[in-house]
């Protein structure tokens, strides 16, 4: 069994190794251009103290550390399907893990977060992310994937003063519906009581809960926040997130007074002022005791409103950020702990791994349209099945056809082909979710969308094979060009 006391007490040690932060910015080296976005900053007298950089080529990371030397850096890893019973078996994962710790000793980052979420599952691969199922299983799973990664960074990563990164887990958006049996506040003790690992609070991710469980329907936000946040372990939050929201592409506004909007999780749009009102809502709880950092998620957003944004929120919470990160842990009482790793020590039985297995398949086709919303975790979804329909109907299909690649952009000549014979690219998608297969490459949507397509073309109409395989090749050399050079050539669009 493991023993929670010990569990939270290799956290407050691990956490000790963190030194207080402040106000800082997560963002993507390409988008917006970082060094762009530092000296613009800088023309303003901004400085973050901190920067925390989504996962990019080694090269790219390694220059970022170069060009501020005197700023802390934390990674935000991408990748490691933690949420997945057999992820640690997928013939890739040691090579994510072994890329994920060049990178994070190549940034000396703080820490490594990652989203508790997935964009893989039970051979079927989604372009952005997809929560956990809220299970007690579930809970289990993450926990001891994490155990794994964690023992990875402390055996490989090691900053200058010797210490390994913490892992911190990050509650992810949901985008239209939610799956499980156990509220998502106690999702999170589980995975806390099993392993030292820290969280963060997205306040945004937050939102998202609030408007796609019952909640949004039962109590007003104020409320939900509060009890939320009285029943989540707040105590392991170390980073706590603000960023955009705004209603997908595929989706209309809603047209004023009609309730809540759709927002889904959107870091190029602008902070709606609702999540600021939550922010100070959440710095104010007295539970809030391990934070080090404040930052507002900023990838793909425009500079100008970056600046914009980062200057008003400094001037508003930075006294208030200061004040809770000095409120005191009571760390020091644990000061000469023993360095220890925690893991989960009773490992999790096969039978219930395939269990898991087995509702990870079924969550994957219950969402693109292959199975109906049935099943202990899928009883709230189904009592209000707007959400997972507008998931299957308009945001999936966008996702596959437009999302990080426009079919008809990267493969122009064989779309007008295609068109000509009045085979419509939504086949494209039926075709992607057909059957489950083996993962050929570490996750990277790009080249799947290449790869599917060549699959789907050669099916659908072989006389074109060569006018398909030829628009493939060019894509796949500038890519790789793109990686090697580390300069953009195609608007890529990231999602966190
Ligand atoms: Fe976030």
């Amino acid at each position: 069994m493991v023993d929670s006391d010990f569990v939270q007490q290799d956290f407050q040690r691990r956490l000790r190794e963190i030194p207080p932060q402040g106000m800082g910015l997560s963002v993507d080296v390409y988008s917006p251009d970082l060094f762009d976005l530092v000296t613009k900053l800088k023309e303003r007298g901004l400085e973050p103290v901190y920067l925390e950089v989504f996962k990019a080529t080694t090269t790219a990371l390694t220059a970022v550390r170069r060009a501020v030397p005197d700023m802390a850096l934390a990674y935000h890893g991408e990748g490691l399907w933690i949420t997945q019973p057999d992820v640690q078996e997928s013939p890739f994962f040691q090579q994510d893990v072994s890329e994920m710790v060049t990178q994070l000793n190549s940034m000396q980052s703080l820490w490594l977060n990652h989203e508790c979420a997935t964009k893989q599952m039970a051979g079927y691969s989604f372009g952005t992310y997809l929560p956990p199922l809220f299970t007690r299983l579930s809970a289990e799973v993450v926990a001891a994937n994490i155990a794994t990664v964690q023992q990875a960074m402390d055996r490989q990563v090691h900053r200058a003063d010797e210490t390994a990164p913490l892992f911190l887990l990050e509650m992810p958006p949901l985008t239209y519906f939610s799956a499980g049996t156990i509220p998502i506040p106690q999702f999170f003790r589980l995975v806390t009581a099993l392993v030292p690992c820290g969280l963060v609070l997205d306040i945004g991710h937050l939102w998202t809960v609030y408007r796609y469980t019952a909640a949004c329907r039962r109590i007003s936000l104020d409320r939900f926040v509060q009890q939320f946040l009285d029943e989540f372990p707040l105590e392991r939050v170390v980073e706590i997130h603000v960023a955009g929201l705004a209603c997908h592409e595929s989706v209309d506004e809603p047209k004023t007074g009609e309730g809540l909007p759709e927002w889904i999780d959107a870091h190029a749009a602008p902070i709606p002022s609702i999540l600021f009102n939550v922010l100070e809502q959440v710095l104010a709880h007295s539970n809030l005791v391990s934070l080090r950092g404040v930052a507002l998620e900023v990838d793909t957003k425009p500079i100008a409103m970056i600046v914009e944004e980062y200057a008003a929120t400094v001037r508003r919470f930075s006294p208030l950020v200061q004040q809770t990160m000095s409120r005191g842990t009571g760390v020091e009482q644990l000061m000469g702990l023993r360095l220890r790793s925690a893991s989960v020590e009773k490992p999790m039985c096969q039978s219930h791994r395939q269990q898991l297995r087995d509702d990870y398949a079924r969550y994957a086709q219950i969402i693109s349209g292959h199975a109906p919303v049935t099943g202990s975790e899928w009883q709230d979804v189904a009592a209000e099945a707007t959400g997972v329909t507008r998931y299957r109907t308009s945001y999936l299909p966008h996702e596959i056809l437009h999302w990080g690649g426009d079919l008809a952009e990267m493969f122009p000549q064989t779309c007008r082909t295609l068109a000509e014979r009045s085979i419509c690219l939504n086949e494209f998608v039926t075709f992607w979710f057909r059957s489950p297969r083996p993962l050929t490459h570490t996750y990277d949507f790009f080249l799947l969308k290449i790869e599917r397509f060549l699959e789907f073309v050669t099916e659908r109409a072989p006389d074109i094979r060569s006018c398909v395989q030829q628009e493939c090749d060019m894509l796949r050399q500038a890519y790789a060009q793109v990686n090697e050079l580390e300069e953009p050539v195609m608007e890529m669009e990231r999602t966190r």
